[in-house]
C-alpha cells in the first residue's frame, strides 16, 4: 500500500537544525528509516519535505483522492495553518500526526494544533522511532 510520510517546513534542517532539540539524524536519515520500516511493514512509502505550504496542501489533496494514508510531520504549520488542517479533514484512509520532539514540554504556542483533531493519533517526541511507530499503526 502507498503510503504518504509528509513532512513540513525547516525539517530539511535536521542534523544542523538546534540539534539539542531535535538530534542529529538528518532528514535523509530519516527518509531511510521509514522506507526500509515501510519495505518491513509492506508498505511502499513515499517520503517528502517542502518548505513551501502550497505544496504540501497539494501532497494532502493528492493522498485524498486517492487514499493514501498519511504519516505527516507539518512542523510549525502544525500550529498556524488552517489550510492545512482543512487539507486533513478531506483524507479518507488513516492519518497519524507524529512530532520528533515532545511539543507538550515545549512553549505553549506549540501545545495547539489544526491537525490532531484529524488524525487517528499523534506520536509526539520519541524522535525518529515516532515515525516508524506511526507506520506499523498503518500497516495494521
Ligand atoms: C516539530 C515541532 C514543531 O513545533 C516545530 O515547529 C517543528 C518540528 C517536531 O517535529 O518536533 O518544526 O513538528
Amino acid at each position: 500500500m502507498k503510503t504518504l510520510v509528509l513532512n513540513g517546513p525547516n525539517l530539511d534542517r535536521l542534523g544542523k537544525r538546534e540539534p539539542e532539540i531535535y538530534g542529529s539524524q538528518t532528514l535523509a536519515d530519516l527518509a531511510d528509516l521509514c522506507v526500509t520500516t515501510g519495505k518491513e511493514l509492506g508498505l511502499d512509502v513515499d517520503f517528502r519535505q517542502t518548505n513551501h505550504e502550497g505544496e504540501l496542501l497539494e501532497w494532502l489533496h493528492e493522498a485524498a483522492d486517492n487514499g493514501y494514508p498519511v504519516v505527516l510531520n507539518a512542523a510549525a504549520w502544525t500550529h498556524t495553518s488552517i489550510a492545512v488542517g482543512d487539507a486533513c479533514a478531506q483524507l479518507t484512509a488513516p492519518l497519524v500526526e507524529v512530532h520528533l520532539s515532545n511539543v507538550h514540554k515545549r512553549e505553549p504556542f506549540r501545545h495547539h494544533s489544526y491537525i490532531s483533531a484529524y488524525a487517528a493519533g499523534v506520536i509526539a517526541g520519541l524522535g525518529a522511532e515516532g515515525y516508524a511507530a506511526a507506520l506499523r499503526y498503518i500497516a495494521e
